[in-house]
């Protein structure tokens, strides 16, 4: 069962002039629950103008390191980074669920692999953490990190990512790609497109060689680049992304009702959680599972609302659900029968899900 832990906020500062880096001062008797992968992430939780406020972000430390540290950008309009960015201060307190998340490869210190990695902005979060992890446990490791950003100085753990580089000179290369500061080389400025991408395939990346790639940024950055690295002839199966989540919502949720056929006229719905069954019955039509459960009351585990963090991932066990949207589940967890419930419409009148996954 999902829980939210209390804790105080250890040091927080300004990495660039729109995100603040925060580390949480955890207790010895949480260390153990929110032990973590190097890739996944957080979920911080907030009560603000009287709204329950969830937002996933990623480690960027290395699980070796032992410190809980995220970095959040403030979104114009976003009502919890502009709170982190502009309220939030050392010794106050937030709640916090401990560490989740599929994005990342396991650590082999007796493998040798080369490592790739495409970034747009606060992306380099988990990645950072991928990298020094990857680096310190994996001595015959490399990493080459394309990274995207508007400006120098806008460059989050810019710092932190040459000191990795003078420490890992060998083993780890970074690029920097700037789309509002022109740079002496042409090539480093602006966005990744098909063109850059033939390029780098061609001349910076051996694609033959290349054990993994991580993506991390916007739906449509990350979609270009894994389909141009499929086609330069990198298996899809060691292509790893996790998309930035825009919390609009999105032309194929509001295309999805138009797909749904014969749904029943209610559904009657028992959700096990902690050991514990919840019945209710859901009667509006394209509404989502967690929808349907937190609007009876239940207390379920979600973040984004939008298929992407699979905070909500649940098994059907009985009957059948529709899904929206999923960018977080893989193909060998749809067949086990797991769902986003955030996503997920009943299409029968008996879902039977389970949360103790
Ligand atoms: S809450 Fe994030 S995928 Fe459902």
């Amino acid at each position: 069962m999902a829980e939210f832990y209390e804790v105080k906020i250890a040091d927080l500062y300004k990495e660039t002039k729109d995100t603040v880096v925060v580390t949480f001062d955890l207790p010895d008797q949480l260390k153990e629950i929110f032990g973590f992968i190097q890739g996944q992430h957080l979920i911080l939780k907030k009560t603000l103008n009287g709204q329950d406020i969830r937002r996933t972000y990623s480690l960027c430390t290395s699980p070796d390191d032992q410190i809980w540290r995220v970095a959040i950008k403030q979104i114009p309009g976003g009502l919890f980074s502009t709170y982190a960015n502009e309220q939030l201060a050392i010794g106050d307190s937030i709640e916090i669920m401990n560490p989740r998340g599929n994005f990342y490869v396991e650590t082999n210190p007796d493998t040798s692999r080369n490592y790739i990695a495409f970034v747009a902005g606060s992306g380099i979060t988990p990645i950072l953490s991928m990298i020094k992890t990857h680096l310190e446990r994996e001595p015959g490791s490399t990493f080459k990190l394309f990274y995207l950003n508007k400006t120098s100085q806008s460059i989050i753990f810019k710092e932190e990512i040459e000191q990795l580089k003078n420490r890992f000179f060998e083993r780890f290369h970074v690029f920097y790609f700037l789309t509002q500061e022109q740079r002496d080389i042409e090539f480093l400025n602006g966005r990744f497109d098909k063109e850059k991408m033939a390029i780098l395939t061609k001349t910076f990346i051996d694609i033959e060689d290349t054990a993994h790639c991580f993506l991390c940024g916007p739906k449509d950055m990350i979609f270009l680049i894994r389909d141009e690295l499929i086609a330069a002839g990198l298996p899809s199966e060691h292509i790893h992304y996790e998309l930035f989540f825009s919390g609009e919502p999105s032309t194929a949720d509001l295309q999805f009702a138009e797909t749904l056929e014969n749904v029943p006229d209610g559904t009657a719905v028992t959700i096990i959680d902690g050991g514990k069954e919840f019945h209710f019955t859901m009667q509006e039509a394209n509404q989502s599972l967690l929808d349907g459960a937190l609007s009876e009351g239940a207390d379920l585990p979600f973040a984004c609302k939008g298929g992407v963090c699979s905070t909500c991932k649940c098994k059907v066990l009985e009957g059948e659900v529709k899904m929206k949207l999923n960018y977080a589940l893989e193909q060998h967890e749809l067949d086990q029968n797991l769902v986003l419930s955030c996503q997920a419409v009943p299409l029968t009148d008996k879902v039977i899900v389970d949360f103790d996954i």
